[in-house]
């Protein structure tokens, strides 16, 4: 059977993220499971603008639905900007508005922030209206990341590594077996 894959989309730009730091441990510590690829480019997309959504479509959005439709799952880990979605993150959802490609989707969401509370409700809810399932154990919010996950992306709390694995096994178990 060919190789499941997992989209993992950062919703933070800065390269020392935290978030991104647990889509790497995550694609680590199950990359026998998966193939996962780490979207890190949300900030090479234009401001979304309806009257750019059509053919010939900014190649950087081409490349983001592609991945997106190639995938099996998608997992997005954001940090809270101001009360909700950093832009970037929100950007990136409204060009895949007008598709499909979110419909059925399996998925999981890890909003990792200070507090976080604000973004994971935007989030859940989002994701929700564009349509992706994220079964029982989809969404995980990890408070003040940065005293849980040390700078080189070690996961040191156990609680929280338990929590992560929870999310990402019940992700894989969801698309196992499944012929997207
Ligand atoms: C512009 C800006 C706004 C922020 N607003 C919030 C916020 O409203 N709530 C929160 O919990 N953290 C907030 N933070 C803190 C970040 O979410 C926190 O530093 C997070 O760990 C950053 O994630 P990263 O390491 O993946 O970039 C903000 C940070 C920045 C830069």
């Amino acid at each position: 059977m060919e190789r499941k894959k997992i989209l993992a989309i950062s919703g933070s730009t800065r390269s020392e993220s935290v978030n991104l730091h647990i889509l790497n441990a995550i694609s680590d510590m199950y990359s026998e499971e998966a193939d996962w690829t780490i979207y890190q480019a949300i900030d090479t997309l234009p401001h979304f603008n309806p009257d750019l959504d059509r053919a010939p479509l900014p190649e950087t959005v081409s490349t983001f639905r592609n991945l997106i439709a190639a995938s099996d799952a998608v997992l997005i880990c954001t940090p809270e900007y101001v009360f909700s979605l950093p832009g970037s993150l929100k950007n990136a959802i409204e060009w895949l508005v007008s598709t499909t490609l979110f419909t059925d989707k399996p998925a999981a969401l890890i909003t990792a922030s200070s507090s976080g509370v604000k973004a994971m409700e935007a989030l859940n809810l989002i994701m929700q209206t564009v349509g992706v399932s994220l079964g029982n154990t989809g969404t995980l919010l990890i408070q003040a990341p940065k005293t849980k996950i040390t700078r080189e992306g070690i996961i040191t709390d156990p609680i929280t590594l338990s929590q992560i694995r929870a999310l990402a096994e019940d992700l894989l178990k969801r698309i196992s077996g499944s012929n997207q």
